[in-house]
């Protein structure tokens, strides 16, 4: 293994980054979060038992491993600190294994508040988000009005900038979206709670990553979300409001180039997306209902159904260009156990002209492209739990061949994942 590596979603979150992380983070020392906040929701299953993670990066279940959220992750006070007692109910510490920067912004209740009542006032044509407050806290960071940890240990400054940002919110809430206000007292209690719960685990996370560069450490940096759903290179508008390509990485923990030597896309079998947006190989009727049964596809975050679709291999394409990728991880490859045949997306015809597109550079108008499918054999048999590449049918080992095909053997699916559990892992080729 390759000693610091980046996994990302290629698609539109969901992918099953959070168990591939689990999977290999007995290999590192270090996971770090970059950016997104709890609107993530990454499901872990070891030993039968599940747990979804939202902030804290995927590696803590593993206890010699240390996590970082990078000054790029957006927190929410009760967020986290209810995500660390629920680790604890299952016996899990985060004592010395936590480590924030104090440049990550707050996600506070007013936040949550303005996306909640953003997304009722666009009525039909609302992104769908979490409503966690994720563009509203993102907003305020750009805005360089919103609170950084860092302010919150300064009473002067943290009085002034949250009674400001206050006001500025209550003012929306009254005069534009005439609904009920924030008070003061309730987010400064949480506030105060918060300084003192994580006040031995602020670090100067780029300090600390050139160190552990320096003395070798292994580490993983572990992304949110997907690459479709990136603020710049995604299905804008409907996409979340960081960075979730390649670019985050550095922005959102302050490592420098040199500390990634591999990337791994994340992609499934098929695709999914939830909230609204373009979605060209999205499927109707029964066979998307079997795919959300099987899959068991609804929001670890929100509970909502998850849209299907084939797998868009002229997407990904772009999304492995734009990131680098060096490898993918082949996931939820059993969820089409049952099916006599797969589709999978190789070109659009531009419905307009009838032109054949290959390649997609930027983000484009989805609606008059339609998807052209290639169509391969289902395999009629269940790999759930397959460890080894020789064990799967050969319908399957030829779908994964057909994808590296696609991208003429430059890029490889090293990882394939046959079931939720950790073990449910083929290694293809060790990275
Ligand atoms: P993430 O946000 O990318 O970490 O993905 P989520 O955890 O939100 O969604 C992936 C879902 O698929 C979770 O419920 C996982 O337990 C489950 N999962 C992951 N890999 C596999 C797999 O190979 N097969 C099956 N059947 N389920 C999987
Ligand atoms: P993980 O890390 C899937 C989607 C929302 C919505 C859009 C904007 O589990 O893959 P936001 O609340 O971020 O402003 O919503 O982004 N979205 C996700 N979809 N998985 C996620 O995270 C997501 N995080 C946000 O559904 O369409
Ligand atoms: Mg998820």
């Amino acid at each position: 293994m390759k000693s610091n590596i980046v996994i990302l979603g290629t698609q539109w979150g969901d992918e099953g980054k959070g168990k591939i992380v689990d999977f290999l983070t007995r290999k590192f020392h270090y996971v770090v979060r970059y950016q997104g906040g709890n609107n993530a929701g990454h499901t872990l299953i070891v030993n039968n038992k599940k747990v979804v993670l939202h902030l804290i990066p995927s590696g803590i279940l593993h206890d010699n491993i240390v996590c970082i959220l990078g000054g790029g992750v957006v927190i929410s006070p009760y967020g986290l600190m209810n995500e660390i007692k629920m680790l604890s109910e299952l016996k899990i510490s985060i004592n010395n294994r936590l480590i924030l920067s104090e440049s990550c912004p707050l996600v506070l209740e007013y936040h949550v508040k303005m996306d909640i009542a953003r997304e009722l006032f666009l009525k039909n044509s609302s992104i769908g988000t979490t409503k966690k407050g994720i563009g509203p806290a993102y907003e305020d960071k750009i805005a360089r009005r919103g609170l950084q940890i860092r302010d919150i240990y300064n009473d002067e400054i943290l009085f002034k900038k949250l009674k400001n940002n206050i006001n500025y919110y209550n003012s929306q809430f009254i005069n534009y979206y005439k609904c009920s206000t924030v008070q003061y007292d309730r987010i400064l209690k949480e506030i105060l709670e918060f300084r003192d719960f994580i006040k031995n685990k602020i670090k100067d996370v780029p300090g600390l990553l050139q160190k552990l560069y320096k003395e070798k450490k292994k580490v993983i940096f572990e992304g949110a979300q997907g690459a479709l759903l990136d603020l710049d290179h995604g299905t804008f508008p409907y996409v979340t409001s960081s960075n979730t390509t390649i670019g985050g990485v550095f922005t959102g923990s302050g490592a420098n180039l040199k500390l990634v030597n591999h990337v791994i896309g994340v992609t499934k079998a098929y695709c999914t997306r939830v909230g609204s947006g373009p979605f060209p190989t999205e499927i109707t009727g029964d066979l998307d209902s079997y795919l959300c049964m099987k899959g068991k596809e609804f929001g670890s975050t929100t509970g909502r159904r998850r849209r299907t679709g084939w797998l868009d291999l002229v997407l990904l394409s772009r999304v492995i260009t734009l990131n680098s990728i060096t490898s993918l991880c082949l996931t939820k490859l059993d969820v089409l156990d049952d099916l006599s045949e797969i589709k999978v997306c190789v070109a659009y015809k531009n419905m307009k002209n009838m032109n054949i597109i290959e390649d997609i550079f930027e983000n484009i108008n989805y609606s008059f492209l339609k998807p052209v499918y290639k169509i391969l054999p289902g395999w009629k048999q269940s790999i759930r739990g397959i460890t080894s590449f020789s064990d799967l049918p050969s319908p399957a080992q030829n779908y994964v061949y057909f994808i590296e095909k696609f991208f003429n053997h430059q890029v490889l699916i090293d990882i394939i994942s046959t079931g939720p559990n950790r073990i449910d892992t083929i290694i293809k080729r060790d990275i």
